[in-house]
């Protein structure tokens, strides 16, 4: 049977490990061929093998996000991007303002807005030629609801939301689609760095839906806004939380 996105080529940044590793894994078994994108090598390699698996073709770019000149070297160099999922970001950690220095600031918005500019300016252009392309932009449901001790992680993912509008009236004449995942809660391995089992747990017995999310819970909106069942959407911004928006986080 053929898959909707068969013959597509999809880079996801940030994907050698958590929700990036997902979407390349569901991209592919929605029949995709895979660029992953990261700078942690050992991780990627699993996450190509994963891809390979499926029986789509798989590469590798390992250029950090915030190197703009060499990251947009790199997309060139491998050629057609028919889906950009820009996933990769840092986690945001829990800081009241004062505790927010420029370091912390400026790694924030240079990986998750920077990241996000600049990787959708070096895929845009062949979009363009095309009149075809899917970009999925991942912000978070701290944009939508804000967060407190989070404001400059969810400043950047709001940042996100504005360029996912900013772009889909912008690249619309072209036909390509922009939209935004902005996931709730999701137990990956960088959160759980940074929440202990007993929050996580509690979290998940408030959610209205009975569990948290998983990485597939997200991938699959990523995967559904990457295909041709969303052709008519674009500048909107979908949330998989579990319930988490209504109930409040
Ligand atoms: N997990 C959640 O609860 C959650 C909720 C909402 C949104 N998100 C967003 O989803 C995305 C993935 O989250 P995750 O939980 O899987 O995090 P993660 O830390 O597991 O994955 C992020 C990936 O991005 C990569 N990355 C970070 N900085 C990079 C850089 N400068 N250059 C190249 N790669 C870089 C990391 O190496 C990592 O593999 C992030 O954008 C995050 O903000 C996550």
């Amino acid at each position: 049977m053929t898959q909707p996105l068969e013959g597509k080529i999809a880079l996801v940044t940030g994907s050698s490990r958590g929700l990036g590793r997902s979407h390349a894994v569901v991209l592919a078994e929605h029949g995709a061929d895979v660029i992953v994108h990261d700078i942690l090598l050992e991780e990627a390699e699993n996450t190509l093998e994963m891809v390979r698996q499926t029986g789509r073709e798989a590469r590798l770019i390992t250029t950090d996000i915030r190197d703009v000149g060499a990251f947009q070297k790199a997309v060139r160099d491998a050629g057609r991007v028919d889906i950009l999922v820009n996933n990769a970001g840092v986690g945001g950690n829990r800081l009241a303002i004062e505790d927010v220095d420029c370091n912390i600031f400026d790694q924030m918005f240079s990986t998750h807005v920077r990241g996000t500019f600049f990787a959708t300016q070096a895929v845009v252009a062949q979009m363009k030629e095309r009149r075809a392309g899917k970009i999925v932009n991942i912000s978070s449901i701290y944009a939508m609801g804000g967060s407190h001790f989070a404001s400059h992680y969810s400043a950047a993912k709001s940042a996100i939301s504005g360029l996912t509008k900013c772009w889909a009236r912008e690249f619309a004449p072209w036909r390509i689609n922009v939209n935004a995942v902005a996931p709730g809660f999701v137990a990956t391995e960088s959160r759980r760095a940074s929440v202990s089992v007993e929050q996580i747990r509690e979290r998940a017995e408030g959610m209205p839906l009975g569990r948290l999310c998983e990485p597939i819970d997200i991938s699959h909106a990523v995967a559904w806004l990457a295909g041709p069942e969303t052709d008519m959407m674009t500048g909107q911004v979908v949330s998989p939380n579990a319930g988490e928006v209504i109930v409040g986080y």
